[in-house]
């Protein structure tokens, strides 16, 4: 039997029939009662174990949470040492919903994104306490924090880097430091 292990909506997001996502004006209010009870079938049939969403708010998923019969099982936002989530990660937690935290180094490279998590001179100087990189420390902080996380990598170098973050942890004081983090010269949270 095929099925898949977890299904989310991508995007709680609408663009009026025949456009793209090229102009603001054609983006419409998305009907998440609908596309849940949509995502709900799929459960019933068995062909998605589990099914959640992406990018939604605290607001969204407390919307969502009135009218869902299947509990969302995950929220995938993007979340790391930058951009914490903190009042998502306490709805999460408080709803039983689990935080899965997409480019959790921060996307480098990325223009748009502008974190440079892994140039932060705090995150380094942690890292190099704890004799890690400092992709580590971020991944492993997210992992900390309760959340799963989903680096984005083609090296094969680094892909043994960030699987080693299970068999050690950030102690309590450095990790405190995480809470007080300013990047870019403001708090990014
Ligand atoms: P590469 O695939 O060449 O290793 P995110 O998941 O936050 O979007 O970040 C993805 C980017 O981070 C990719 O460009 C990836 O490059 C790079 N990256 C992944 N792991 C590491 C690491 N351990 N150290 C430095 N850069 C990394």
């Amino acid at each position: 039997l095929f099925y898949f292990l977890l299904v989310c909506i991508h995007w709680p997001f609408r663009l009026k029939k025949g456009t793209n996502a090229s102009n603001p004006e054609n983006f419409v209010r998305p009907d998440i009662p609908a596309t849940w009870g949509v995502m709900e079938k799929l459960y019933d049939t068995g062909k998605a174990r589990a099914i959640g969403v992406s990018n939604f708010s605290t607001k969204k998923l407390g919307d969502l949470l009135v009218v869902a019969r299947v509990h969302p099982a995950v929220n995938q936002v993007e979340c790391h040492p930058g951009w914490q989530q903190t009042k998502l990660h306490n709805f999460c937690q408080s709803t039983g919903i689990h935080l899965s935290a997409y480019s959790p180094l921060g996307s480098p490279g990325t223009p748009w994104m502008n974190s440079n998590i892994l140039q932060q001179p705090v995150i380094i100087s942690i890292a190099n306490k704890l004799g890690r990189t400092a992709a580590q420390v971020a991944l492993r902080w997210n992992i900390q924090m309760g959340h799963s996380v989903l680096p984005k990598i083609l090296n094969v170098e680094r892909i043994k880097q960030n699987l080693d973050v299970y068999d050690w942890s950030i102690p309590d004081d450095l990790l405190a430091i995480f809470y007080t983090l300013y990047l870019n010269g403001e708090k990014l949270q």
